[in-house]
């Protein structure tokens, strides 16, 4: 027989995100298998409690009380599921650790991941804002999800297409939003190794370290790690969500205007448009390094908020609006931003 499914009440949420904000749920469960999740469901239904799903906490401002059921997705697989003499199919489930499918992956010979090393966070959570780093995302090899839909309790299938990917971006962010719960992602991943080192100083990296080497998946994988390393605090030393804004992207006559009043601007085209640094505008702004009160900006890297200890989301919230708002008044451009927000709200519910 098994066990009934555990809910706890107002349960802290503080080590839970790795902004490490205090938050309370009103409701939380631990969920490590399918009926497990049909199970939570239902006790929110009943409860009229709104859900939302948790893996990492990477990705999240959190408020101080949540009157929600948050669902820790922590159901775990991973498979092989084909392979031929190009591409290896894989499947892992949503609770399983990100980076630890990226080395799973390279072990098995299975390429395509390594640029996306070290990204922190759960599977599951990796198709919401199709999760991107040294010039390579999620979509490049994704093949289909699984996820509940929250209101039947069933299991659906989206490929590629129905998934809506854009840049830091998918139909879960949008009209699909709260609607369902990822419990497995399924990529194709390639069979032999094809560096991607276009992006910024990765190529250079690697070269340096290998002379003529041609690089393996690992190396790639390593070096990556180590940029990271260098650029990106680790969230269980300093709290921080990654970026905190994404990358804003502007047309060409308003790029033309920029760059005739800032030469040095950082910025590269997306088709007809082009994308900015968000970190170099907060930079620019004289915003690097800067704290009020308990929440800052990275010292090394402009584009990451951080928590020096004892901040709230009210706080990071605050100094976020007041970033954009510098950043707005001294060059014109709304910076958006990445982290999904949880803050109550009594009359508009849970809102971002
Ligand atoms: P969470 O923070 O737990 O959740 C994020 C959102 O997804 C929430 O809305 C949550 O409700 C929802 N969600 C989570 N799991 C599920 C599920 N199973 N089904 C449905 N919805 C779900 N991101 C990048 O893209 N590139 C980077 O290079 C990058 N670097 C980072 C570096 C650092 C140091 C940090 C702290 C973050 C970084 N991020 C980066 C952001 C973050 O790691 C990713 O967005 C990651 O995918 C979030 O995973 P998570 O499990 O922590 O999600
Ligand atoms: N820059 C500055 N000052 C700063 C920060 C950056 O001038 O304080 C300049 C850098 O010199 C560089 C440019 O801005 O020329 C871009 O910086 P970087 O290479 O560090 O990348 P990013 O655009 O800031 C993006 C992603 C990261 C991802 C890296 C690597 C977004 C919002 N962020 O950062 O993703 O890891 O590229 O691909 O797209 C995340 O989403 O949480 C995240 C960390």
């Amino acid at each position: 027989m098994t066990s009934p499914l555990k809910i706890c009440d107002n349960y802290p949420l503080i080590e839970k995100n790795t902004l490490g904000l205090p938050s309370t749920a009103r409701c939380y469960a631990e969920v490590n298998t399918i009926a497990e999740l049909q199970s939570a469901l239902t006790f929110a239904r009943e409860k009229r409690l709104p859900v939302i799903p948790l893996g990492g906490g990477s990705n999240v401002v959190l408020g101080d009380f949540l009157n929600a059921l948050v669902v820790h997705v922590n159901l775990k697989g991973r498979t092989v599921l084909s392979r031929d003499q190009d591409c290896v199919r894989v499947r892992a489930e949503a609770g399983e650790n990100w980076h630890e499918f990226v080395l799973w992956s390279l072990s098995n010979e299975a390429y395509g991941l390594e640029n996306l090393s070290l990204i922190p966070g759960a599977v599951g959570a990796a198709p919401i804002q199709n999760i991107g780093a040294y010039g390579v995302e999620l979509k490049d090899s994704f093949v289909s999800l699984e996820a509940m839909n929250l209101e039947s309790g069933l299991v659906e299938y989206f490929d590629r297409q129905n998934c809506g990917f854009g840049y830091r971006d998918s139909v879960f962010k949008r009209e699909k939003r709260d609607q369902y719960i990822i419990v497995s992602v399924t990529l194709d991943l390639d069979a032999t190794l094809k560096p991607n080192l276009g992006y910024g100083q990765l190529g250079d990296l690697v070269a340096r370290r290998l002379g003529g080497r041609a690089p393996s998946a690992v190396d790639i994988s390593q070096a990556v790690c180590d940029i990271r390393r260098e650029k990106l605090p680790d969230p269980s030393e300093v709290g921080n969500a990654g970026s905190f804004f994404k990358n804003p992207e502007v047309s060409s006559s308003e790029m033309d205007r920029l760059k005739q009043a800032y030469p040095d601007i950082v910025a590269y085209p997306v088709g007809q448009n082009w994308k900015l640094a968000a970190g170099w505008l907060i930079d620019q702004s004289g915003l690097k390094g800067m704290r009020e009160g308990a929440v800052g900006t990275y010292q090394y890297q402009a584009l990451v908020l951080v928590n020096h200890g004892g901040a709230t989301g009210q706080d990071v919230l605050s100094f976020s609006s007041m970033i954009q708002q510098k950043v707005n008044d001294k060059f014109g451009v709304l910076l958006e931003r990445e982290p999904r927000v949880y803050m109550e709200s009594p009359q508009a519910g849970l809102r971002s």
